[in-house]
């Protein structure tokens, strides 16, 4: 396994780059991102792949479910994200609706995550009846990354967020997914929310590079929202994300010390402060003392 040593620069990833990493037994490493800052933190870690995810649509925005994000909202987080991002390869969500109506539009939404937004791939949720769309898609030099198993924007079909693929028919359905969406030629295959069994058969049957969420770590790759990892999220975590940090606590401390500073008048200090220089300053002490003189 090749790995680059902290402060070496990083070769660009590519959609190739993903498919060498499967053929070597080469772990793939992935992260959402949605912000400038972000984006540049988990790129100069050396992540290989950042994913503007749908997901934003919880994390950043608020919502219940990633359904209500638009077109323009991804659009707005992708570009921030493409100026922060040299190595990794950069993934959009194409959010819910802007490939269900019908396939033109679907391929001009696709356009203008690249075009507009600087994406190198979208990513596409949905088995065996996106294929054809998704062919369609990397004719117009899209690469797609496809996305099966517990797939978000499906949340009212499946009736909540459950784990897929517990029983022979729904494994055979995904095996079916899979091996269309490994023909139709996308460059990775998400796994989200399926038995770490499951997911391992996949990924033995399959040239695709599969990213494992929630799939076990017979994946070639594992993707986690940077804010789950972060314990920046709110609520009880999946069991299948790990925290690595708990910058929420450390930001709240943080906050409360500012807030505590302010009231008690220690922030900001003189040395916080801008100063006049010497002669402007000792032009005002003659001024006052004129205008003092004058009074008396
Ligand atoms: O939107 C997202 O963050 C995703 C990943 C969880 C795969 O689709």
């Amino acid at each position: 396994m090749s790995i680059t040593p902290i402060g070496q620069p990083c070769p660009k990833i590519t959609t190739a780059s993903l498919h060498d990493k499967k053929h070597r037994h080469e772990p793939i490493t992935c992260l959402t991102a949605y912000d400038y800052p972000s984006a540049r933190l988990v790129d100069e870690a050396g992540i290989d792949v950042i994913l503007v995810g749908d997901s934003l649509a919880q994390v950043m925005l608020g919502y219940e479910s990633t359904l209500p994000v638009t077109m323009d909202e991804m659009l707005h987080h992708t570009r921030a994200v493409r100026r922060a991002v040299k190595h990794a390869l950069l993934i959009a969500d194409m959010p819910y609706g802007s490939y269900h109506v019908d396939e033109n539009e679907a391929l001009r939404n696709a356009a203008r995550l690249v075009k507009e937004g600087g994406a190198e791939a979208v990513k596409i949720e949905g088995g065996e009846k996106r294929a054809e769309l998704i062919r369609r898609v990397i004719e117009a030099e899209i690469p797609v990354a496809g996305h099966i198993g517990l797939t978000p924007q499906s949340v009212n079909v499946m009736g909540g967020y459950k784990v897929q693929g517990k029983t022979l028919g729904a494994i055979e359905q995904l095996m079916r997914d899979a091996v269309a969406l490994d023909k139709a030629g996308v460059a990775c295959l998400y796994l989200e929310g399926i038995p770490r069994e499951v997911a391992a058969m996949i990924t033995a049957e399959i040239e695709t590079p599969t990213i494992g969420i929630g799939a076990g770590r017979e994946c070639d790759g594992q993707v986690l929202v940077f804010h789950d990892l972060l314990g920046l999220t709110f609520g009880t975590p999946a069991k299948f994300v790990r925290r690595y940090a708990d910058v929420g606590a450390v930001i709240t401390g943080a906050v409360q010390a500012y807030r505590d500073d302010v009231v008690a008048g220690r922030y900001p200090s003189d040395g916080e402060s801008y100063h006049l220089p010497r002669e402007t300053q000792a032009t005002l002490e003659t001024i006052a003392e004129r205008k003092q003189a004058m009074r008396r």
